[in-house]
């Protein structure tokens, strides 16, 4: 098992912490042969619910999904490619990096393609965290990444945000000199608020010299100020972006995302994993970066159905944090586990809680319908 190591992949382990002891079970990881505990948006969903499945016909605004799925460009593409879906195709991932490079200014050599962003966010953890390198990232923030520093034994260490909701990069760069990641989401997941990018650009120019930044930009297209950061990717920082077509282009299901940064970073986590993509992700993701004004047209339509949710909720008299994405956290007044369970019995799936905001409830934005049940739902639940 340890040949499955070069000598510089063992130095690399070794100046993060690890013992040789340890060798083993991360070989074991790259023979995938050991349980990381994989986590994304539906594992969480699913696990944290107090019951075991939905009821087929419950209103889902517990997981950010769109609900409007992939634009029918990126439908008709898949629909092609199906009976074509016996060979190997991997000369659709290879287009798939070209175009996103194209969309986002960079070289071929800077995006690195996955199927989604939680498969590169946990090799990023692995890849550059340890016992001695720990995980920086804000509280209240989106958990994946935490189970995966868990699992290689690398502290976390939470950072509150600030008072406007932003992350509070001075204090993630101050938090550990000896930081592997500094996470930071943007918009942030559950509170759907914005960091300005001057923030992530002091960020990048003051962290810990060995760490990189891993800015998770999944729910980017959604906001209207929120500015990607792919000129830093292009300028060769020390910075990894994550990008996914699970939110905005609507394709959880179907799989597509990217990892955007300098080819050395690159070339850290390409090692953790192998295997084609599915060819069915990356022509919808293709035919979805292609087809024109749909990033505005869907972000108008749920920050539109989010607005009419927003000032019901304010009608009503609940707080809510100011959100630019397909989420709101919502001030419940008590302690929002029982509100989950209540509105699960009137079959809407909302959350889940986050214990920096233990009265606060996570509801994902859904299409009109399903929020005239959210709100009938809610307006029971809460006697308003
Ligand atoms: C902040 C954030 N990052 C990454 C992901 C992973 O999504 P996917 O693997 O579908 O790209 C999610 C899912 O909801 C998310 O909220």
């Amino acid at each position: 098992m340890k040949d499955l190591f070069s000598p510089e992949q063992r130095r690399d382990l070794l100046r993060r912490g690890f013992s040789r002891r340890d060798f083993g079970r991360l070989a074991a990881v790259l023979t995938a042969g050991a349980a990381l505990p994989f986590y994304n948006e539906a594992t969480l969903a699913q696990g944290l619910s107090a019951f075991p499945g939905l009821p087929a016909d419950a209103v889902k605004l517990n997981a950010n999904e769109n609900p409007m799925g992939p634009c029918p460009e990126a439908a008709e593409a898949i629909h092609k490619v199906v009976q074509q879906g016996g060979r190997y195709l991997y000369q659709e991932t290879a287009a798939f990096a070209e175009a996103m490079a194209q969309t986002e200014g960079l070289s071929r050599e800077h995006v690195l393609p996955f199927a989604g962003s939680s498969d590169p966010l946990h090799r990023v953890v692995l890849a550059f965290t340890g016992p001695s390198r720990s995980f920086v990232v804000a509280d209240p923030g989106y958990e994946a990444g935490g189970r995966a520093a868990a699992f290689v034994g690398a502290r976390t260490i939470k950072v509150p945000l600030r008072k406007d909701w932003a992350h509070d990069v001075r204090a993630m760069a101050a938090a550990d000199s000896e930081a592997g990641v500094i996470y930071v989401c943007n918009p942030n997941n559950p509170t759907g608020s914005i960091t300005p990018k001057d923030e992530i650009e002091y960020l990048v120019a003051n962290k810990p010299k060995g760490a990189i930044i891993l800015l998770d930009e999944a729910y980017l297209h959604l906001s209207k100020t929120a500015e990607p950061c792919s000129p830093l990717v292009a300028a060769d920082k020390d910075l990894i972006i994550l990008r996914t077509f699970s939110k905005l282009y609507g394709m959880a299901g179907l799989r597509a995302g990217a990892a955007l940064g300098r080819p050395d970073l690159l070339e850290k986590i390409r090692g953790y994993g192998a295997g084609a993509l599915p060819v069915t992700g990356m022509v919808g993701a293709i035919a979805s970066l292609k087809a024109k004004g749909l990033v505005e047209k869907r972000r108008q339509i749920i920050a539109g159905i989010r607005e009419e949710t927003v000032e019901w909720l304010q009608k009503k008299g609940f707080d809510v944090i100011p959100s630019e994405a397909n989420m709101i956290m919502i001030d419940t007044r008590r302690p929002s586990r029982s509100v989950i369970a209540a509105m699960l019995a009137e079959k809407v799936a909302i959350g889940r809680t986050w214990s920096a905001l233990p009265n606060h409830v996570r509801v994902s934005i859904g299409t009109r319908e399903e929020m005239a049940k959210f709100r009938t739902a809610f307006g029971r639940v809460m006697n308003v």
